[in-house]
């Protein structure tokens, strides 16, 4: 019986990939680094450093270098999420919650972003969450489990008993190494190691997405 929900944030709750994805962007633009959208792909739900270094490939920085890149790549995300709002959340994702809590179910935010808390506030959702755990939780970020054991400690809900979303084939792989049920969204080539892959939230129910897993409701 799942009793716990572990949504990622980026991709999933709102499109905040793609704000990622610019920020990368203008930052290897201005630096010269070839660079575009299907590369950023390989970076979906990685930790902002390992994003870098993914980005940079085999061109040595120095650890400074290193910081000064990721703060200003930074700057340009925070920006993007300063127009952000309700409007925002991706279509579905507030019915989902309310019937999870109708149901219940304790429902927390894994994500590998350190902005994690200023979005999901922006998006008006804190009320809806009980716990968040982000790119400050944990040392080993996606696909190590770390991030999806510490949420689940959060929320007081045995592994076997999460069942985790995500839109990035590492949030799959760390969900799965941690022991919980896996929901995909997105293509199968991203994602098809879940337990269940949808293209996306827009009018998923909970009970169909048991019986999708082979689960019962509680
Ligand atoms: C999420 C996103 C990644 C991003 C990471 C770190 O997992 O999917 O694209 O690199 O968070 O985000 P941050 O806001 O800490 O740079
Ligand atoms: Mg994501």
């Amino acid at each position: 019986m799942i009793r716990g929900v572990i949504f990622d944030l980026d991709g999933v709750l709102t499109d905040t990939a793609e704000f990622h994805y610019r920020s990368w962007q203008k930052l290897a633009d201005e630096e010269g680094i070839p660079f575009n959208r299907e590369m950023n792909e390989a970076m979906r739900g990685l930790s902002r450093r390992d994003s870098l270094l993914q980005m940079l490939g085999d061109r040595p920085l120095s650890e400074a270098e290193m910081e000064r890149m990721m703060a200003r790549k930074n700057e340009y995300y925070v920006e993007f999420t300063h127009t952000m709002g309700p409007e925002d959340l991706l279509p579905g994702v507030v019915p989902l919650l309310e019937q999870l809590r109708s149901h219940q179910i304790a429902i927390a935010i894994g994500s590998a972003s350190k902005n994690a808390q200023l979005v999901v506030e922006r998006l008006g959702i804190a009320p809806l969450v009980d716990a968040i755990a982000d790119g400050h939780s944990v040392e080993q970020s996606k696909p190590a489990p770390d991030l999806f054991l510490h949420a689940a400690s959060l929320i007081g809900v045995a592994p076997p008993q999460c069942l985790v979303v995500e839109d990035a084939a590492s949030g799959v792989e760390a969900a799965l190494a941690a022991g919980m049920y896996a929901v995909g969204l997105g293509p199968t080539n991203r994602v098809g190691n879940a337990h269940a892959v949808l293209p996306n939230l827009d009018g998923v129910r909970w009970e169909d997405l048991l019986d999708k897993l082979g689960l019962k409701s509680q």
